[in-house]
């Protein structure tokens, strides 16, 4: 495997044109429920030259931090088609986005308002604002992915009033306007009927507000499709999606508001391959036999966090035959550091590469300096050209931070 020789191991790849393509597929499926646009959740890979690649497709960009923000903005997203979600702004951050002219900002909370009204007393344009609501949504997936159901940190409930509560308390600011409403109810969802729930809510609380004054004209839905990451794995349809999610918003003419879709996973996931060498074997006869690698829940969390789970190949003999299953183990000192609890490999040898697909959102993300593992390198390949666009950490980056 060229790149892995040339960059050394743990090593993420990203694909260009898979990232472009998977842009173009929103385009597509939304073409017929216009105006639209997608807004990439950075938060997925906030990599600038991941980032980049979605930037000079025409892509929004929605940040979960200001560091976030700031790095959508060095990537090349316009600061005016950036929004800034967060349930726990700090006013550090809340004055640093208003510096640094952000698009729209997601209030999440009423105390959120109320720093806001300080800080934009002053101001001569007004700040555009979305209110994320609550929906009280429960989806079908890991209880950690969800996000919009009653019992959440995020967003204001619809239920009870809080939200229409919060609307009007925004509405009465100087210095602020609402010209949106948002909610995310969570990701990898396998159910049409809850998007189409969602849309209607959100129809039916964007007319609430006119009474107030208000007129919605942005709808922001979240993001959340999930990825196939192993056969057979279940995945809502994209053009189903749309219709879900879209057909609601379109309907309501008197609105003809702007849907905002903010996909992380789908639009980076399948771009990213990770690799790995094998460092070990490990058979434990009639239990399991474990495929140690030179990586793990340093550079992707996500199996060890919520039971992610992904497939694998060797890479040189992606097409020969399994000769057993196998767990693929990481090497950080965690029993719980499986990054593939079962898949059929042929036997791979110390020193081959172990490639991992669809590892491109919420890996490199992620990644912690756990156990002293630096965290890996990062190539962007496109039209043929790989090009380093993240260094492998050295242990010196790890202690400059630092001091006894
Ligand atoms: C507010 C918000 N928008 C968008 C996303 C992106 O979700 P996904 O990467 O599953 O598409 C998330 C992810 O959790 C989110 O919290």
């Amino acid at each position: 495997m060229r790149l892995a020789d040339r960059y050394g191991t743990p090593l993420y790849a990203y694909d260009a044109a898979t990232i472009r393509s998977a842009y173009r597929d929103y385009a597509r499926a939304f073409r017929a429920y216009r105006p639209f646009r997608v807004s990439y959740a950075v938060k997925a890979c906030p990599l600038l030259g991941v980032s980049a690649v979605l930037a000079r497709a025409g892509a929004d960009a929605s940040a979960a931090s200001l560091g976030e923000l700031l790095a959508a903005r060095r990537a090349g997203f316009p600061a005016s088609r950036i929004q800034l979600h967060g349930n726990a702004k700090t006013e550090d951050e809340l004055r640093g986005a208003l510096r640094a002219g952000v698009g729209r900002i997601v209030i999440d909370g009423a105390d959120e308002i109320e720093v806001l009204a300080r800080l934009v007393r002053s101001r001569r344009a007004a700040q555009r604002v979305w209110l994320r609501v609550s929906p009280g949504i429960t989806a079908d997936t890991h209880p950690h992915l969800r996000t919009g159901a009653l019992d959440s940190k995020f967003g204001a409930p619809l239920a009870g009033g809080d939200a229409l509560a919060q609307a009007r308390a925004i509405a009465a600011t100087r210095g602020l306007r609402l010209v949106g409403v948002h909610a995310h109810i969570g990701t990898e969802l396998h159910e049409a009927e809850r998007y189409r729930e969602l849309g209607e809510m959100l129809v039916a609380f964007a007319r609430d507000l006119a009474p107030l004054g208000v007129r919605i004209r942005e709808i922001g839905v979240g993001g959340g499709l999930k990825i196939p990451l192993r056969d057979g794995d279940r995945v809502l349809p994209l053009d189903e999606y749309a219709d879900a999610i879209a057909s609601p918003i379109r309907a309501a003419e008197d609105l003809g508001a702007t849907i905002y879709l903010e996909p992380g996973r789908s639009l980076v996931g399948r771009a990213g391959v990770a690799l790995y060498r094998v460092v070990g074997t490990k058979r434990v006869a009639g239990v399991r036999t474990f495929v140690s690698v030179d990586g793990g829940m340093g550079d992707n969390i996500r199996p060890a966090l919520y039971g992610a789970e992904y497939t694998a190949v060797v890479a040189d003999r992606a097409g020969a035959p399994a000769a057993e299953e196998v767990a693929v183990a990481g090497r950080y000192c965690e029993s719980g550091d499986l990054l593939i609890r079962a898949v059929a490999l042929p036997t791979a040898l110390r020193g081959e590469v172990i490639a991992v697909p669809g590892a491109g959102a919420y890996a490199v993300a992620m990644a912690s300096n756990y156990n002293h593992h630096v965290r890996p390198a990062v190539v962007l390949v496109d039209r043929g050209r790989a090009r380093l666009i993240r260094r492998r950490e050295r242990y010196e980056d790890i202690w400059r931070l630092e001091s006894k």
